[in-house]
């Protein structure tokens, strides 16, 4: 009984954090994105005022061999307004409309999957 409650527990503890790390959902990474108006300089393979995701995804590949390093530097786009060109004029890049770090992260794996 003692055991059986301890590996009911621990599955409880370990699942949902295996589960965020390689699963995306995708439904919400996109509504995310909608919202925080992303489209209109972006779309998964077409190119706008801004690279098309799949160009990023396969960009991050070839650049960043390690996964978290790619995720990081996209993390740091998404979230601080670096400096871009939008058509020859310096703007301050766009980020997510979320604080929360779990819809961060998933929006980040969603464009590296792309
Ligand atoms: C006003 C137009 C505009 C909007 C809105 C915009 N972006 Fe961008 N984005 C750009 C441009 C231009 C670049 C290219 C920057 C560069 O290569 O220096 C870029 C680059 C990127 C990159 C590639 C970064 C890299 O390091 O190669 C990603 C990913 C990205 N944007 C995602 C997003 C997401 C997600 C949103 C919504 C939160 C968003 N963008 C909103 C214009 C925009």
């Amino acid at each position: 009984m003692k055991l059986k409650h301890a590996l009911l527990l621990s599955g409880l503890l370990v699942f949902p954090l295996t589960a965020t790390a390689v699963e995306v959902d995708a439904d919400a990474a996109q509504a995310l994105i909608k919202k925080s108006k992303c489209l209109t300089c972006h779309s998964v393979d077409k190119k706008k005022d801004g690279p098309p995701f799949k160009e990023t995804a396969k960009k991050y590949q070839e650049k960043y061999k390690d996964k978290a390093e790619a995720e990081q530097k996209l993390y740091v786009h998404l979230t601080t307004n670096p400096k871009v060109k939008v058509d020859g004029k310096e703007e301050e890049h766009e980020s997510l409309k979320t604080k929360n770090d779990a819809e961060i992260r998933n929006v980040i794996q969603w464009i590296l999957t792309r």
